[in-house]
This record gives C-alpha cells, sequence and structure tokens, in this order.
C-alpha cells in the first residue's frame, strides 16, 4: 500500500482503515460476544414490560468496559423496534440530579425537552408519569453509571420518585435498571431505609473479560475496522495482553487498535508492528484518567489540579491553597475529596502526624504530569 507513488507516503485516499468508526468511543458493536448469560437475566427481567406490566427492577454492575452500557443499548433497541415498552437510559454521570433525571425521561417519553424555563419537580414527575398513563404504556429507566447519583447524594430521592411512582399516579408502570461499575459501592445498604424496602432487584454481573475474550472480541473490530493484513495475530494478542495487564477495560484494546494503526500510517508502514502497539499504549493507558476528568466540575477539577501542583503537602496546606484560588469553604472541600477518593482519581487516607493528631493525606492515583496534562 505504501509503495506507488508519492516516495514512503501514503497518499490522501490511502488508509490502513477499512472503517475507522468502529473504533469510536459510541459505536454500538453488531456481535456482542461473551454476554450471552447476561442478556438472558436482562431479557427475564423485561418479559413482562412487553406483556404490559411492570417489570423487574435489575442492578447491574461489573468492572469498566466489561459491556454494561453496550447491553443496555442493544436491549433498548430492541424493545424500541419490537414492542410499545418506552424505554430510557439517563447517563447520570451528566445527569447527576433528580430532576436531571427526570427531565432525561421527560424528553424520552415526550420526544422533546421539558421547558427551559423550569418547572417544579412535582410537575416534571407528574407530566411523566400522566402520560405514561395516558398512553398505557410501560417504562424501562437505565440509571447508568449510577455511583454519579451517589457521590452526590441524590440515589435515593431519584430511585424512591421512580419506585413509587405507582403509588403518586395510579396505574403508573415503571421499572428500573441501576448499573454501576464502582464495585466497592454497595448500593443497597447505601440506600435510605424507605428505598430499600421496595427496591429488590435482580443481580446481573458482569465480569471482566478474560485475555482470549479479550482477544476475540477485538479481533472482530480488527476485521471491520482494519484492511486484511494489516494486524496480524501477535499484534493482536499484544494489545489483548496490555488489555488484560490494565484491567480488562475493552475500551483500552480499542483505542489502543486506533492508535497503532494511526501510529502505523504516520510511518507510511502496510502493517501494524508492535512497535506501533508500545507508543500508542503510552497514551491509551490513561484512557480512564480521561474519561474521569471529563466529567468533571470546574471546581473539582481545580481542586485536583491544586492536589496535583501541592502533593505531599499537608491536607490543610492544600486546602488553603483551594480556598484562595476559589472561595470555596471547608465543606465543599471535603465533599470535592471524597468524590475524588470514590473515582479512584486520588487516594484520601487518615494518617497520623507528628503532633498534630489525625489529618488527611492526598495523593493521586495517576502519574501526576499525566493528571496536570490532561487537566
Ligand atoms: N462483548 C463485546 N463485544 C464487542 N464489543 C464490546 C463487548 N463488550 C464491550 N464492548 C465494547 O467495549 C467498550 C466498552 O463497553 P461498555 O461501554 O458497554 O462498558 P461498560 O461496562 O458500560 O463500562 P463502564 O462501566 O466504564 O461504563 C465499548 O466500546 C463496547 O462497544
Ligand atoms: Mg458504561
Amino acid at each position: 500500500m505504501a509503495d506507488g507513488s508519492g516516495g514512503d507516503m501514503l497518499s490522501w485516499d490511502e488508509s490502513l482503515f477499512r472503517d475507522e468508526r468502529v473504533f469510536e468511543v459510541d459505536y454500538l458493536p453488531e456481535a456482542f460476544r461473551h454476554r450471552d448469560t447476561q442478556m438472558e437475566s436482562l431479557k427475564y427481567a423485561l418479559k413482562p414490560a412487553v406483556r404490559g406490566s411492570r417489570p423487574l427492577n435489575v442492578m447491574a454492575q461489573g468492572p469498566p468496559g466489561t459491556g454494561k452500557t453496550t447491553a443496555v443499548h442493544i436491549l433498548f433497541d430492541e424493545l424500541r423496534a419490537q414492542t410499545d415498552v418506552r424505554a430510557v437510559r439517563v447517563n447520570c454521570q451528566v445527569n447527576a440530579t433528580r430532576y436531571a433525571v427526570f427531565s432525561r425521561l421527560f424528553q424520552g417519553v415526550f420526544d422533546y425537552e421539558p421547558p427551559a424555563s423550569g418547572i417544579s419537580f412535582k410537575k416534571l414527575f407528574s407530566q411523566v408519569t400522566d402520560r405514561l398513563v395516558e398512553d398505557d404504556e410501560v417504562l424501562v429507566v437505565a440509571l447508568d453509571d449510577v455511583n454519579y447519583l451517589f457521590y452526590e447524594s441524590a440515589a435515593s430521592e431519584t430511585l424512591y420518585s421512580l419506585l413509587r411512582a405507582h403509588e403518586e399516579q395510579g396505574g403508573a408502570r415503571i421499572g428500573v435498571i441501576v448499573i454501576s461499575s464502582d464495585l466497592e459501592l454497595n448500593i443497597i445498604e447505601e440506600l435510605d431505609g424507605r428505598v430499600q424496602s421496595v427496591f429488590r432487584p435482580e443481580d446481573v454481573y458482569f465480569p471482566k473479560y478474560d485475555e482470549p475474550e479479550i482477544a476475540d472480541i477485538l479481533g472482530e473490530r480488527v476485521d471491520r475496522g482494519f484492511h486484511d493484513g494489516v494486524v496480524d495475530t501477535q499484534v493482536l494478542d499484544r494489545v489483548a495482553a496490555l488489555t488484560a495487564d490494565q484491567g480488562g477495560d475493552l475500551r483500552i484494546g480499542i483505542d489502543l487498535l486506533r492508535r497503532s494503526g494511526l501510529n502505523a500510517e504516520r510511518r507510511a508502514s502496510d502493517t501494524v508492528d508492535p512497535e506501533d502497539v508500545e507508543a500508542a499504549f503510552e497514551t491509551s493507558r490513561y484512557i480512564h484518567l480521561s474519561r474521569r476528568l471529563g466529567g468533571l466540575s470546574d471546581s473539582e477539577r481545580a481542586l485536583l489540579e491544586v492536589v496535583a501542583r501541592h502533593e505531599g503537602e499537608q491536607a490543610g496546606a492544600i486546602y488553603e491553597v483551594f480556598h484562595d484560588q476559589t472561595g470555596l469553604g471547608y465543606t465543599r472541600y471535603a465533599e470535592i475529596i471524597n468524590k475524588l477518593d470514590q473515582l479512584g482519581i486520588l487516594n484520601a487516607q487518615y494518617a497520623d502526624v507528628e503532633g498534630r493528631g489525625r489529618s488527611r493525606e492526598l495523593s493521586l492515583e495517576y502519574d501526576t504530569e499525566a493528571v496536570l496534562e490532561r487537566l
């Protein structure tokens, strides 16, 4: 491919990629292998909705990049195409309050956004539930990345409103799928008692893919995404090994394939070689970090930057700098520290400091330079 015209440069219309879109984050895979059990369990729980009754609630958990969101996308597409069930997925990383969640549901039920002028929650809630009853529709809600609702202390009230909707509005039938990748978060335990008593979900677990499974799934992407012969088995196995090594998040493998391909193109090579993979890995390994930082608010980013620039200093000194910069007080500071800790971006541990009693010691979970670069 690199031979022919202009020396050792690929010409504009030459590419190693057959279809580069298959490596994009929002690409929905045509084949969804190694998830049959999970898909069966989800279908079982949703079956009643198809018959017009309230579905079973589900709690889907598993580490990052194990296909939870993809499973819901595939099922919801099927439901929309084949049944009268309303299915709405809410990204709780972006919609982290009860009001925001119901705004999304409003949009899902009415197909347009709620009035921008703002209406009370009560009004929003009753418009959604009234509509469901009027149209005699069952609503299935997926609260994706529900852990963010917990970080913002919004989980209990949101679930309460969803699960007890039928008491407020007779005839409203809503089922909830909560999805979490925070395995340290005990969802049931963290909910208020009044929610616990009505939330008895089916458990669906998405385990990490093992290395052969990763190679199998990525192999499928390679076939669709690259021209024949561009990525050989040795390179694919290396990508799978690195992905498994980093905790098994398929996003890393997919990103690695794409970046490796771009590296090879830059070298005007017609194959992806191990050196392309190693070079790409320096970026791809930080994909979690980038994703997590992308979801932070301005004050959260500000605090993280202060921690990064003052690593190793006393928590008290870090608070002072943060306070000077943002004007925010200690309560907000402590809340943000907790959230960043729960997100796995930093580690906040209580440590005994000589002469000062117990103080929090803050350290980054990632390489400082990598964090600062991405902020
Ligand atoms: N079995 C599979 N076959 C093909 N592609 C898959 C499979 N499982 C996951 N993927 C791909 O891996 C990527 C991550 O999957 P997904 O977003 O569904 O993970 P997740 O479990 O929701 O992760 P997180 O908890 O971080 O949100 C997506 O690009 C998805 O297309
Ligand atoms: Mg997801």
